[in-house]
């Protein structure tokens, strides 16, 4: 059985990681299969919208995969955390929008994996960290520069410094999470079947101006804005928006 699973429906893939007897700590296979579909999915033009998850009732992912680490020689670590990070860039590159459906533990890697997602849905009972210093590490898959850009600095360094862990709610105000609900998977397809609807050249360009956008001064940041604006407006979408409006019907979007 494949570590990772995807459904494929035209619009919406859902993908899901599949070790539940390990928590879906991310190891190699997990890894790799991870990296597979961010490729796979982003050469689909049809697809606008990508549904992450982790099987199993008790873990979204509880990170590192601590045994396969065990008695790993050091050039084995930095080699399998460089194809980490090859993969959660993979994600947060991604011209898709990503949405993580979290449940159960969401920790270390798993927490930096869901950083990668655009939008992130809760379920109440999920316990979330970045414990990392605890173990002799910091986290090296993106979590010290993913998380004070979605929080601040102030509220991530408590998180990483002192390791511990926080519940849904806590998420939820601090803004880790977008959404609380009782059935994670079902609230993250309600949220990705809005996003479906939308054009999706839009969908790609406006990610790329938030994302690229943020680390940039204010002018910098508005020339690179329309930048990404300027590549929709030679697209039939743009026109196909404009006619539904004033048509009065829902716009039939293509992705041209
Ligand atoms: N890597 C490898 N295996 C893991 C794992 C991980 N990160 N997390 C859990 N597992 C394994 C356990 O070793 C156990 O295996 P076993 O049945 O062979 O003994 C199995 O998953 C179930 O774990 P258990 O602790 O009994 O389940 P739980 O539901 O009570 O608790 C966690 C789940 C995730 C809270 C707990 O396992 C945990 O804290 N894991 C470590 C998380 C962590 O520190 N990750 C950060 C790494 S940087």
């Amino acid at each position: 059985m494949s570590r990772v699973t995807i459904e494929e429906r035209e619009t919406l893939w859902h993908v899901r990681i599949n070790a539940p007897e390990r928590r879906n700590a991310l190891g190699g296979e997990v890894v790799d299969g991870l990296l597979q579909a961010a490729e796979k999915v982003a050469e689909k033009k049809a697809v606008r919208c990508v549904i992450l998850s982790g099987a199993g009732d008790k873990a979204f992912c509880a990170g590192a995969d601590l045994k396969e680490r065990q008695g790993m020689p050091e050039p084995a670590v930095r080699a399998f955390v460089s194809r980490l990070n090859q993969m959660m860039n993979a994600i947060a590159n991604s011209p898709k929008v990503w949405i993580a459906a979290i449940h159960g533990a969401c920790l270390g890697g798993g927490l930096e994996l869901a950083l990668c997602a655009d939008l992130r849905v809760a379920r109440a009972d999920v316990m979330m960290g970045l414990p990392e210093v605890r173990l002799g590490i910091l986290p090296g898959a993106g979590g010290t520069q993913r998380l004070p850009r979605l929080i601040g600095v102030a509220r991530a360094k408590e998180l990483i410094l002192t390791g511990s862990r926080i519940d849904a709610k806590e998420a939820l105000r601090l803004g880790v999470v977008n959404r609380m609900a009782d059935d994670h998977e079902a609230a993250a397809h309600a949220l990705a079947e809005e996003v479906c609807k939308r054009a999706p050249i839009s969908l790609t360009q406006a990610k790329r101006a938030l994302d690229l956008g943020l680390d940039l001064h204010m002018d910098a940041g508005l020339r690179w804005e329309r930048t990404c604006y300027d590549v929709t407006i030679p697209t039939q979408d743009r026109l196909e928006g404009l006619a539904a409006f004033a048509e009065r019907r829902a716009p039939q979007y293509k992705g041209e």
